[in-house]
């Protein structure tokens, strides 16, 4: 497994791959869990040694974090992450050691995907879909992939990126991945990492009220109001930063389901944040 540091390192590697090798491409933000894990799997069951090259990027992306403080704890465990990858058949880790490696000195050029970040996450977390669809691009120029893995619990940043990927006729294909989940629901993600014993336990609360929406959802509700009902209560003591019902294409907010949508919700256990999500069609 090669360790490339550089984009420069980067660049070059993937200019000297024949022209028909693969590239299968995860994007991450390190401290692997089950879920990347899975992407990883099926990115090597897709493009097997003799096809081409399975490529993992490892880059806490500091222009997604609108606080310092959440930049700051983002767990890391760049000698475990290796390991990791090297028992997945990895062939490609790239891991800058310094962030100006991607935003070097007088970067000034950022995407913006207009209208999808105005709700859920994109209106909490300003600039979130800006620095993830920036950093998102600039890592697919580098890695020029035929397929790249996005997994489906981030299901605003997967429908973002797919729009961009869509818009700047970028190539290759997105290939949407389930989510991995605990056995009492609760969906893997790096932060669950932060959790102290006692809000692990309470964030069981997150995936049971959402599969309370989707049972209300296929007993025959579909009024958003009664859908969510008692929600606040149902997710104490977390601290609720949004709860809603989208629409699955715009991820704008209905009134009922008539369409497909999406129940989101992002709410605080301690400081740490966790989103889910479950889908209703109807
Ligand atoms: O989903 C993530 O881990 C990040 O948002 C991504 C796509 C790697 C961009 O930094």
């Amino acid at each position: 497994m090669k360790v490339l540091r550089t984009t420069e390192q980067l660049a070059a590697h993937r200019a000297a791959l024949a022209p028909d090798r693969r590239v299968a491409f995860v994007p991450t933000m390190g401290y692997l869990h089950e879920g990347h894990l899975s992407l990883l799997r099926e990115a090597r069951r897709r493009v097997p040694p003799e096809a081409g090259e399975v490529v993992l990027s490892i880059f806490v992306n500091p222009t997604q974090f609108d606080r310092a403080d959440d930049l700051d704890a983002y767990p890391r465990d760049e000698a475990g992450d290796l390991e990791k990858a090297r028992s997945v058949g990895v062939d490609v880790v790239f891991c800058p050691d310094d962030p100006a490696e991607l935003y070097p000195p007088g970067h000034a050029t950022f995407v913006e995907v207009e209208g999808l970040d105005r709700h859920l996450c994109g209106a909490s977390r300003p600039g979130h879909f800006r620095g993830v669809c920036t950093v998102v691009l600039k890592l697919w120029n580098l890695v020029r992939p035929d397929l790249a893995f996005f997994g489906e619990k981030d299901f605003q940043q997967l429908a973002i990126v797919q729009r961009m990927h869509r818009d700047l006729f970028l190539g290759g294909t997105i290939v949407p991945m389930p989510t991995v989940r605990e056995p009492d629901g609760l969906a893997l993600s790096s932060r669950n990492a932060r959790l102290s014993p006692e809000a692990r336990v309470q964030a069981r609360a997150l995936p049971r009220f959402l599969a309370q929406v989707r049972a209300r959802f296929e007993a025959g509700e579909r009024r958003v109001a009664a859908l969510l009902d008692g929600a606040e209560r149902a997710l104490a003591p977390g601290r609720v930063d949004y709860v809603s019902v989208v629409d699955a294409e715009t991820l704008a907010p209905v009134d009922r389901v008539a369409a497909p949508a999406v129940a989101a919700a992002a709410v605080f256990y301690g400081p740490v944040r966790l989103i889910d999500h479950v889908r209703l069609v109807p």
